[in-house]
């Protein structure tokens, strides 16, 4: 057995990311400034949106997102209930009520046909996730969108270099909202972005991101002399600083080389769990990249005589870090209560969230890792089998 424990979602840093962030450091300018603008031209050329506006997080690009929109109280937006409590979080944040649709049982993707399920009078916004990578069905999203008059937000957290036809996930709708926190594929240890094709929106959120206050309020502190700078609307503290852009733009470099190595991972992983009690994932839909964001099994709990978290206990015991992504939200005690969910009003939601299982899928990861978490699960799916 593994001598020692394989941390879950490890990013990998590297010297050169350390230098990165060093030389900012020594810059003297740590906070948002240059590294964030040159950060934002970047990812912004990268996913081929007009705009983007860097963030503290990705929760603050949805909020954001869906206020610029003009999102109120007894707005509805319809999400996944298959996705991280940030999602539909934010939502509450911007004033609206999230409203769930149930999920494709097999990837855990929100459904076009239980969107449209869904939809009332008060919809505004649908706002899909593309799960562990996976591109949701954007043109049935569009075609809803479109025949309702309904916005589109994406959340791309784990999507960074999802493609859907050959176009980058985010850019499909009104706003796409990212993650670059210490688990995904690309950390500035905290930080978000959001992407679009509008100036508006754009130019709503970076002035909500510094309180409010006017644009020329982030060169408050530059060396081209005083400005005065006007709170113009209630905003927030949501700026993205330059110590962390320059990490991002460092790990940047490598994203198309870490998502090759995490290919290859998922590629074994497929092929040593193939004939054991449970489903590997779906192979990406065609013309779609998945980004490779996840590596999901879901347990056979028919043919096993163990629970799903009790295989992670198993896991755990066998020094292999595991996840869960995610316990469905509808089953959270908050949402259960507040909106009067019961379990199986999302039956294919329920479903997959018993079983699903996240492995280590870091680029990081040595060959001798990947063996590792193939021998404990191999070990795990053979000696619980009924
Ligand atoms: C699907 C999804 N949406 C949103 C978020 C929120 O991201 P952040 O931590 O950058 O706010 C996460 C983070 O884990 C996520 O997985």
């Amino acid at each position: 057995m593994r001598d020692h424990f394989l941390v879950f979602g490890a990013p990998v840093l590297t010297e050169e990311d350390l230098e990165a962030v060093l030389a900012t450091f020594r810059s003297g300018w740590i906070g948002t400034g240059p590294k964030a603008a040159e950060w934002e031209q970047t990812f912004a050329r990268y996913t081929g949106a007009k705009h983007a506006v860097s963030l503290s997080s990705c929760t603050a690009a949805l909020h954001l997102a869906m206020l610029s929109l003009g999102i109120q109280p007894g707005d509805e937006v319809i999400t996944t209930p298959m996705t991280f409590c940030a999602t539909a979080n934010a939502i509450l944040h911007a004033g609206a009520r999230p409203v769930f649709a149930d999920v494709d049982p097999r990837t855990g993707l929100i459904q076009p046909a239980e969107i449209e399920r869904r939809i009332t009078p008060r919809t505004r916004v649908i706002l899909p996730v593309h799960l562990a990578g996976r591109a949701c069905s954007m043109r049935e999203i569009l075609a809803l969108c479109e025949a309702w008059g309904l916005a589109l937000i994406e959340d791309c957290a784990h999507a960074i270099e999802t493609l859907y036809e050959g176009q980058h996930a985010g850019t499909f709708g009104r706003a796409g909202c990212f993650s670059f926190y210490v688990t995904k594929n690309l950390t500035a240890i905290e930080g978000g972005m959001v992407i679009t094709n509008d100036q508006d929106i754009a130019e709503q959120i970076q002035t909500r991101a510094l309180h409010g206050l006017t644009a020329d309020a982030w060169k408050r502190f530059s060396d081209t002399g005083f400005k005065h700078y006007e709170m113009v609307s209630l905003g927030y503290k949501y700026n993205f600083p330059d110590v962390h852009a320059a990490l991002a733009l460092s790990q940047f470099k490598r994203l198309e080389t870490n998502l090759q190595r995490r290919e290859a991972i998922w590629r074994r992983y497929d092929a040593a769990f193939a004939n054991l009690p449970c489903l590997i994932p779906p192979p990406p839909e065609p013309g779609t990249r998945h980004a490779r964001h996840l590596y999901t099994l879901l347990l056979d709990l028919d043919a096993l005589t163990i629970s799903r978290d009790r295989f992670l206990d198993e896991l755990h015991q066998r020094n292999i870090g595991g996840g869960v992504h995610y316990l469905s939200l509808h089953l959270h005690r908050y949402y259960r209560e507040q909106f009067g969910l019961r379990p199986q009003d999302y039956p294919h939601a329920l479903w997959h969230s018993d079983r699903t299982v996240s492995l280590p899928l870091s680029a990081g990861l040595t060959e001798a890792d990947v063996a590792d978490v193939i021998e404990a699960v191999t070990d795990v799916l053979t000696r619980f089998k009924r």
